[in-house]
């Protein structure tokens, strides 16, 4: 039995998908306090019943003070695997959630909600999905009611990596760039060459169909979930509401620009071969490099049906999405 007047613990806050969260929960007029850590930036919605707490992932004490504050659900999309600047690459990963699951255990929290990521038979040749399947373990055998969304890959961040501008505007600190140097470097290379030259990045042959969702929709869903006891102890796949190939989506900025867009391939061998000369000393760019060959040959298209009716909610698709950040980036 879940909480009348929840209380979310949202963990990741300062992050783009834990940003979004924060917006989406006080939509729903959820009182929340947001886990931060102390030299973060905290971008806190107006209007909203949010409060912060100062902590850090590693301080076992930290998360439990958090959670002993009335908390009835948490949230948590906290990571390191596209780490800040001198931090290392998801090593610490397991150690943060080993602690959450702690305090949620020592405070009797009804409801732990996780961003995992999608499943595919390569998993293990992806060191964030190792990870992130490590994690879900943890969680699956902790006794506490959980709901694991396993995402597919966000609108956000890779219409992003293809090239765009317009889906980084306006976001306080979008994921790409304030990590590490690959995807900073990555960002200022490429950033804006849809629109500017109508260039599209795509990985593979660009035919790899994938379901892209936006992460408006992923922290709706997350958000939801809550007091829906049809989620509770459930592995879930999410998608966006259609399958698209990375070329259908450069085709649709093309017709929302009215420009004719050149997908420039990004090949498989050129990215596994770059996965392996930086695995040693950028673990995290050679993460990037494998999930972007493992986006570019593996198709993840789950049927978002079933929890759109139980969720009660639309998923945008890629065509409303790319209209509304060009909109809003003119
Ligand atoms: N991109 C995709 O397509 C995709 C698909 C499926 C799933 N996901 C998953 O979605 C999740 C969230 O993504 P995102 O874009 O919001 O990530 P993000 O922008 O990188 O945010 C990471 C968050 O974790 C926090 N954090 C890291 N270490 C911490 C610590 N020691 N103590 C407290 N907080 C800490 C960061 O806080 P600071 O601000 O202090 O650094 C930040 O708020 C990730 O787990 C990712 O794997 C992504």
């Amino acid at each position: 039995m879940e909480a009348n007047h929840p209380h979310l613990l949202v963990i990741g806050a300062t992050g783009q998908l834990g940003s979004a969260i924060l917006q989406r929960a006080t939509l729903e007029k959820l009182t929340t306090t947001a886990f931060v850590r102390s030299q973060s930036r905290l971008n806190l919605p107006e209007m909203g019943n949010v409060t912060a707490h100062i902590g850090d992932l590693s301080d076992f004490g930290s998360v439990d003070k958090a959670c002993s504050q009335g908390i009835t659900h948490v949230v948590a999309t906290a990571s390191s695997i596209v780490p800040r600047k001198g931090e290392a690459f998801g090593v610490d990963d397991l150690l943060y959630y080993r602690n959450i699951i702690r305090a949620c255990q020592t405070h009797g929290i009804q409801h732990l909600i996780y961003i995992s990521a999608f499943p595919s038979p390569f998993d293990e040749q992806i060191p964030e999905f190792v990870i992130k399947r490590q994690v879900e373990q943890m969680i699956i055998e902790s006794g506490i009611p959980y709901t694991i969304f396993r995402g597919a890959a966000f609108m956000d961040i890779y219409y992003a990596v293809m090239g765009s501008s317009a889906v980084m505007k306006g976001i306080p600190q979008p994921t790409l760039l304030r990590g590490y140097w690959l995807s900073r470097l990555w960002s200022s290379l490429t950033n804006g060459i849809l629109e500017k030259y109508g260039v599209a990045l795509v990985p593979g042959n660009g035919q790899t169909r994938q379901s892209f969702i936006c992460i408006e929709d992923v922290a709706n869903c997350m958000v939801r979930a809550i007091n829906q006891p049809a989620t509770i102890n459930k592995l879930i796949d999410l998608g966006g509401p259609q399958a698209l190939s990375w070329r259908e989506v450069a085709d649709i900025y093309g017709e929302k620009l009215d420009k004719k867009v050149t997908k420039l391939p990004l090949p498989i061998w050129l990215l596994k071969l770059l996965e392996f000369i930086m695995r040693k000393h950028s673990p995290a760019g050679a993460n990037m490099m494998s999930i972007l060959a493992l986006l570019g040959q593996y198709e993840f298209t789950p049927d978002m049906t079933e929890l759109s009716g139980l969720l009660d909610m639309e998923f945008t698709d890629t065509r409303s999405f790319i209209s509304r950040k060009l909109a809003e980036g003119e």
